[in-house]
């Protein structure tokens, strides 16, 4: 029982759900759960499951340095921000720190996104990118993403298996995909950044849904509920020391298959159609001028539209399901179905 373990972003989609859900997943023991928290009510939200919650400036060197070093905390899942360099890396630093002065291993956890493995930041997608390849970093590391901040998240997941490797820390690059299904966290219900909110808040201004591309591309997806068995799963082998692989190798895509962004964009669009939101469920491609509307919409620059509601993403999930034993309870279908009933929960939560 020689673990601390600190989850950030615990208020957020993802990690409220992970906070939730492992209370039942029968862990091995450990000795203290942290969650980082910015406000009172979220330092209820996380006691109620068992977290000490820790106010700190998650972006502040010392603040960092200080906090992990002094509870000795060994694990770090961090789940607050795929693209920003310099936070991952001061974790890591400070977890060294931990190493040097207890001698216990140490792990870092980066939550990174798919797109940084896509056709927007300069991915191969010509063929399967499997999870488990073993060139899959130096694949990153000679990506060259137009996008600027697809740039800067291809270098922070660099950067995190480059100095975890230097530091001595295990480091893990988790990757979400396109997850949908309820959050059974405590905080906001819909997350902004999910791309079914936007696909339908885009919707709802436009009058109608528009697909941003024109040769029907596939996404990866995954249920809220496996996408957490996944983090579980490999927070599970991490805690009973079973030496889950980390670094050039710590490369985990939680998906259970892929989907046509076009199918997705048919089931929200026959959604918005039955509750009258739009009148006209055919799907269209989108003009200059469309693209310039949807962006005003989701209060995001116009180049950025293609970039949250479309793409080329070819990573394939391998790596929890070998290693972790993680499978999925959700084929990729599901979200199809399920997007009715997203749609639903959408337009509820929508605040204009
Ligand atoms: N959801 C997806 O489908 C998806 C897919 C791929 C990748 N990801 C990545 O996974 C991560 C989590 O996504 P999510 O959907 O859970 O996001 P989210 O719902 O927006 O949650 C973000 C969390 O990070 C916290 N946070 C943000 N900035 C912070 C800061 N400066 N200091 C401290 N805490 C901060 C938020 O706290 P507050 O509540 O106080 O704001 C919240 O707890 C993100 O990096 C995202 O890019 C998500």
């Amino acid at each position: 029982m020689s673990h601390n373990v600190l989850i950030t972003g615990g208020s957020g989609y993802l990690g409220g759900d992970l906070l939730a859900r492992m209370g039942a997943a029968n862990l091995p023991p450990y000795r203290k759960l942290y969650a980082s928290v910015r406000t009172a009510e979220q330092a209820d939200g996380v006691r109620q499951y068992g977290a000490e919650p820790l106010f700190f400036n998650l972006k502040d060197e010392s603040e960092i340095r200080t906090t992990v070093i002094d509870r000795e905390i060994t694990v770090v899942f961090y789940l607050i921000d795929a693209v920003q360099y310099e936070p991952p890396l001061f974790f890591i630093q400070a977890l060294s720190e931990v190493k040097k002065a207890t001698g216990r291993t140490v792990h870092f956890l980066h939550t990174t996104g798919a797109k940084l493995f896509s056709s927007h930041a300069d991915a191969p997608t010509d063929r399967p990118l499997l999870d488990t390849d073993p060139q899959l970093y130096e694949i990153q590391k000679s990506q060259n993403p137009k996008l600027n901040v697809a740039r800067e998240g291809v270098r922070t997941n660099c950067a995190v298996v480059e100095q975890a490797e230097k530091y001595g820390v295990r480091g893990y690059v988790f990757v979400p995909c396109i997850v949908y299904g309820k959050s059974k966290g405590f905080g906001e219900p819909v997350s902004t950044l999910r791309q079914i909110y936007m696909i339908v808040r885009a919707a709802k201004t436009l009058g109608r849904v528009y697909r941003v591309d024109s040769a029907r591309p596939e996404w990866p997806v995954c249920h809220i509920a496996d996408n957490t068995a996944a983090y579980i799963e490999l927070l599970r082998k991490i805690l009973t020391d079973e030496n889950p692989s980390h670094g050039k190798n710590g490369y985990y895509l939680a998906s259970s298959g892929s989907i046509a962004w076009d199918d997705l964009y048919d089931a929200i669009a026959a959604a918005l159609v039955k509750r009258g939101v739009i009148a006209d469920g055919s799907v269209t491609l989108a003009s200059e001028k469309n693209v310039e509307d949807m962006g005003t919409a989701l209060g995001v620059p116009k180049e950025m539209v293609p970039v949250q509601l479309g793409g080329k993403c070819t990573l394939s999930a391998r790596r929890a399901r070998e290693e972790l034993g993680w499978k999925p309870a959700y084929p990729a279908e599901h979200i199809l179905e399920a997007a009715d009933g997203e749609v639903e929960w959408v337009l509820e939560h929508l605040r204009d």
